[in-house]
């Protein structure tokens, strides 16, 4: 039953926006078709009209002012997607104050200002929507909300950035150079505007707290998060990965321990059986693992960030809420539900690790680091060296890795604040963790 056209307010038209626009227009008749709703896109807010566009769209429909769009009667539902913090805020706030629903892919918000949006989301009974906001392409916000819904969640660990997973693949499989692998992810339109959240781990970090809050239906703070990024990984930590039988992905590990009733919620580089399934999970692509009490272990995969797959996502939502827009009283957007769970501060944390340090080319360097972990009783599984290339002070170095048995974070932190200022051992260690995919 198509009944009047619902009208369209567009924020942004940069990588995601434009997809968003070119495919509201491409598949305008299956939409309509599907969702029995036909629409207009009334008008598109950009920062800069006269920049040159790739997509075809008429002056008259460009406004360098958002304020034109959440404050204009005859628009329904607005879709922000301009990003960053301050002003995607206010129109959010603005959007959802006049009843108008949004959707939104801006993770970097939802995770610092959720909490917020939500309360008013729900106080002013307008849905905000955001399956964008987590793997790109891959349904999972829904899936969580909806059809996972009779399940305690006991864990996700997926790879849910696009950019550093593009860049770890291209680095161990491309022989890329870390910098010119992320010069790509950004002509692809991978990278945030700014990329420093993809490369230091926070963009990850976003998209986990998310899926923390709907999986626990709890806000979470961004300090609940313990986070590391791929920085410090260098070519030599795949050559030991691929001799150990591992890879190295950025990892979003979200756990529930039934004993205690935590949370553990960590991001960071991680060594990966070569064998396991997220191990084949190269490029852009994504994959989240959700295990429920009920549905048992889950996978979802695709690609997790550019123009297309993301668009895919927010033209879910927008179908969403043009069909809620029918259905006075009635919606579907997120309400947290449980009060704040206590958080496994990260030094109580438990896994495998890795360690590679760069040592000096003498006799008893391998007996007097494992002296030190024996002190903290941390087991050593294998140990494995590579010569260094050039010199350190004029003498040769090594990169010297021990694979340890699994022990609290809190344990190896204490065991290399003592490795690291043996005068064999010549600059700070670079860990990993080794996710070993068990249950708690
Ligand atoms: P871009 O930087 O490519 O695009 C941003 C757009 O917003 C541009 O069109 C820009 O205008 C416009 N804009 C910026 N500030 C304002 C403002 N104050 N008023 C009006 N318009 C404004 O970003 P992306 O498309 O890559 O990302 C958009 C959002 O989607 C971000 O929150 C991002 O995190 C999220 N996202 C991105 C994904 C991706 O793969 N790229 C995947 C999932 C989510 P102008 O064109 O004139 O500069
Ligand atoms: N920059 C993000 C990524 C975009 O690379 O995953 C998708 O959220």
């Amino acid at each position: 039953m198509i009944g009047e056209k619902l009208q369209i307010g567009l924020a942004g038209l940069g990588t995601v926006g434009s997809g968003v626009y070119e495919a509201l227009l491409r598949n305008r008749s299956l939409l309509e078709a599907r969702a029995q709703i036909s629409y207009e896109i009334r008008r598109v807010a950009v920062r800069d009209k006269r920049k040159k566009r790739e997509v075809s769209i008429e002056e008259g429909e460009l406004t360098e002012d958002w304020h034109d769009l959440v404050e204009d009667d005859s628009i329904d539902i607005i879709i922000e997607l301009i990003g960053g913090r301050e002003e995607a805020l206010e129109l959010i706030r603005a959007a959802l104050s006049n009843g108008k629903p949004v959707v939104t892919g801006n993770k970097a918000l939802l995770a610092e200002y959720g909490a917020e949006l939500f309360r008013l989301s729900q106080s002013k009974g307008v849905p905000l929507y955001f399956e964008a906001s987590c793997g790109g392409g891959i349904p999972i916000v829904q899936s969580l909300q909806n059809s996972l819904i009779c399940n305690k969640v006991d864990s996700i660990v997926g790879i849910i950035n696009g950019t550093s997973n593009y860049i770890l693949t291209s680095m161990e499989k491309g022989n890329l150079l870390f910098a010119e692998a992320l010069r790509r992810a950004g002509e692809k339109g991978y990278a945030e505007a700014d990329p420093t959240l993809d490369i230091n781990g926070w963009d990850a970090a976003h998209k986990g707290l998310i899926l923390a809050m709907l999986a626990y239906g709890t806000p979470l703070s961004l300090d609940a998060i313990a986070v590391n990024g791929i920085e410090d990984v260098q070519p030599a930590d795949f050559e030991f990965a691929h001799r150990l039988g591992y890879t190295i992905k950025l990892l979003v590990v979200i756990k529930r321990h039934k004993g205690e009733g935590t949370l553990e919620l960590r991001v960071q580089p991680s060594f990966v059986p070569l064998d396991h399934i997220m191990a084949k999970v190269d490029g852009v692509f994504n994959a989240i693992a959700v295990r429920g009490d009920i549905v048992g272990e889950t996978i979802f995969y695709g690609r997790g960030a550019g123009k297309n797959p993301t668009s895919s996502a927010v033209l879910g939502d927008v179908v969403l809420a043009m069909r809620e827009c029918r259905l006075p009283d009635y919606h579907t957007g997120f309400h947290p539900y449980a009060e704040e769970t206590a958080v496994l501060p990260v030094r109580e944390t438990v896994t495998p690790y890795y360690v590679r340090f760069r040592v000096r080319d003498q006799h008893g360097v391998i007996a007097s680091i494992a002296a030190i972990f024996a002190k903290y009783d941390i087991g050593i599984s294998a140990t494995s060296s590579q010569d260094g290339e050039g010199m350190q002070d004029r003498e040769p170095w090594n990169h010297l890795v021990f694979m340890l048995h699994a022990c609290k974070l809190g344990q190896l932190e204490s065991a290399l604040s003592e490795i690291e200022v043996l005068p064999c051992v010549v600059s700070e260690p670079v860990v990993f963790r080794i996710e070993a995919f068990r249950e708690t």
